[in-house]
């Protein structure tokens, strides 16, 4: 059996929460890939730039061969070559040394007729090392061009070679003539062989026209084929490697700074409540305005329903519910949620009151395209009843009371106190089965708090890639210092998954147009869209828009109105 497997087969603990630690590290990356690419993108493009516009070196190798002359040597002990030392690599180190000296540097400068450049200048590209245990000495050279560098190489080569022979021939020339005499002194007969000064005279005389014996040119610097620096490939794959650690370290650092909601799994341990609905991530929206019945796909649809049949399974002995549909931060879904549960409640023929509480960014009124003289804040300050300020809002089998924000305002936002919010809730129930209202970011702006301490139901929405950790906790707390829990959770933003449509058909129990729709052939996408836009048609706008049309709007919340409606439900529970 395997260590991290217990005896029942069963993952033993450590090794489970090194593997979850290694998933979550895998899922902060993969959400994070994005800053991963566009690190390593940056940083290939860094290096491409460096490549480009970096100067450009490139380096020569020429060889030079140094065998010091051994001690017994007549005439070149007498001469200044270099001379062994007893220790070979003392030897080659030295015959290194001596070629980058000044002395060669000059000689070089002048062979090469390079202007305006010091020995020190030039010595500062060249390095002269000897080759692992031979008697070669690699001389390198660095230049602009390949062809500079192999010049450098070589001239200090052939330079050192030469002002060594130059200084041997010096030698010469003052050893030479005494040696002369001495040998026209002896006799000629006895004058030359084998240890004579005459065969010395004759070597000496030799070494006149040669160069340093104990120094020769191994090879000469080839020319350079790519440049040393730069080094192209190694800075591309390094610009690459670097940006993408650089990258992964960015991805944590955003994931540590900026934790946004990226699965379902992180509302589990956050708020305490259970996950009621699922909606998936609609096509973008060019208006930016909250999504209507009829903009919703099949699947949305489903998740609101669902979400309504949790909701009003809640409810008890026809007692009437109020939902406070409330979130952490602006566009997570909100008003989008409390449109459509409140419709998805409607279409089920029991009596919906939709409430705007967001007095700071009313959009109700916009998407449903109602233009009221007043409503939610005149409502609150008591200027008007709120049975005169509901308007009727039908969607093809659904009729819905709505009570809109008629202008936007920071200063009518202050008017909803704790009795405000009380005495709106219970005139709400009062008039309703199902009271839903829609309100501001509560961590942003507490003008709603005080309607969650009365609403039946909290309910947040979540938005995946939107919604913030931290807000979505300091929510959890604001609303538990106020003595409101939130009962459930909406998720918006999850991309619809494979076959969702069948399981949530199966699961919920659409209507009979939807499940007929459902079952028949043909792609699921307009397939769903079809039955969605079919569901729901453009807002029959309310006639009133003042005092006047309350009649309209009483009739329209009437029980009896209710049960007329029953004969057009398509969905029922
Ligand atoms: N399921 C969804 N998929 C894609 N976009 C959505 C979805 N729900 C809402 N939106 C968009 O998000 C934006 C904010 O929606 P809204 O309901 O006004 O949020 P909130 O009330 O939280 O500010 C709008 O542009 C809306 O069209
Ligand atoms: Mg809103």
């Amino acid at each position: 059996m395997p260590a991290s497997t217990s005896s029942r087969g069963q993952r033993d603990p450590g090794y489970y929460a090194d593997g979850q630690t290694f998933v979550r590290y895998y899922r902060v990356l993969r959400e994070h890939l994005w800053i991963v690419g566009l690190c390593a993108v940056l940083a290939v493009l860094a290096s491409v730039v460096y490549v480009a516009v970096a100067p450009r070196k490139y380096q020569a190798e020429a060889l030079m061969e140094a065998q010091p002359s051994a001690p017994d040597d007549p005439v070149l002990s007498q001469l200044p070559v270099q001379h062994q030392s007893g220790d070979p690599t003392t030897d080659i180190l030295t015959a290194a040394s001596l070629v980058t000296t000044n002395e060669v540097a000059n000689a070089v400068i002048g062979y090469l007729r390079l202007r305006n450049t010091s020995a020190g200048a030039v010595l500062s590209n060249v390095q002269a090392t000897p080759v692992g245990q031979t008697t070669l000495v690699a001389v390198q050279a660095e230049a602009s061009t390949p062809q500079l560098a192999r010049k450098l190489a070589n001239a200090f080569v052939t330079e050192r070679i030469a002002t060594s022979t130059a200084v041997m021939h010096r030698a010469l020339a003052v050893l030479i003539p005494p040696l002369k005499a001495s040998v026209a002194a002896i006799a000629p007969g006895e004058r030359n062989g084998p240890g004579t000064l005459g065969d010395e005279l004759i070597e000496m005389e030799g070494y006149l026209t040669e160069k340093d014996p104990t120094l020769g040119v191994a090879q000469l610097a080839a020319l350079p084929s790519a440049s040393y620096t730069p080094k192209v490939k190694l800075s591309l794959l390094a610009g690459l490697l670097g940006g993408l650690l650089l990258g992964v370290g960015a991805a944590f650092g955003f994931n540590a700074l900026d934790p946004r909601l990226r699965r379902e799994e992180q509302l589990r341990s956050l708020m305490g409540a259970p996950v009621l609905a699922r909606i998936p991530r609609e096509p973008v929206q060019k208006n930016r305005r909250p999504l209507l019945p009829a903009e919703l796909s099949f699947v949305s649809h489903e998740g609101y329903r669902r979400l309504r049949t949790t909701l009003a399974s809640r409810a008890t002995g026809g007692v009437a519910r109020s939902f406070l549909v409330t979130g952490s931060s602006p566009s997570e879904g909100k008003t989008t949620t409390a449109i459509n549960l409140a419709f998805a409640l409607a279409q089920s023929g029991v009596r919906v009151i939709l409430i705007e509480a967001d007095l700071r960014r009313p959009t109700i009124a916009g998407s449903l395209r109602l233009q009221p003289n007043f409503g939610t804040a005149e409502v609150l300050t008591g200027e008007v009843e709120l049975a005169d300020a509901l308007l009727p809002v039908t969607m093809v089998d659904a009729t819905l009371q709505v009570l809109v924000a008629a202008r936007a305002g920071d200063d009518l936002a202050e008017s909803l106190s704790y009795s405000v919010a009380r005495d709106l809730i219970a005139d709400a129930k009062e008039l309703a089965d199902f009271v839903v209202i829609d309100s501001p970011p509560l961590t942003a702006v507490v003008d709603a708090l005080p309607l969650a301490q009365f609403a039946d139901e909290v309910l947040v929405v979540t938005r995946l890639g939107r919604s913030r950790l931290g807000k979505l906790e300091d929510l959890v707390d604001l609303l538990s210092q106020q003595g409101a829990a939130v009962t459930g959770v909406v998720l918006v933003g999850e991309a619809p998954s494979r076959g969702a449509t069948y399981y949530y058909a199966g699961d919920d129990g659409p209507g009979p147009k939807e499940r007929g729709r459902g079952q028949r052939g043909g792609s699921e996408r307009s397939r769903t869209t079809e039955s969605a836009r079919s569901a729901a048609s453009e807002p029959e706008r309310s006639a009133g828009t003042g005092p006047g049309r309350s009649g309209s709007t009483g009739s329209g919340r009437s029980g009896s109105t209710g049960s007329e409606r029953s004969g057009t439900r398509s969905t029922r529970y």
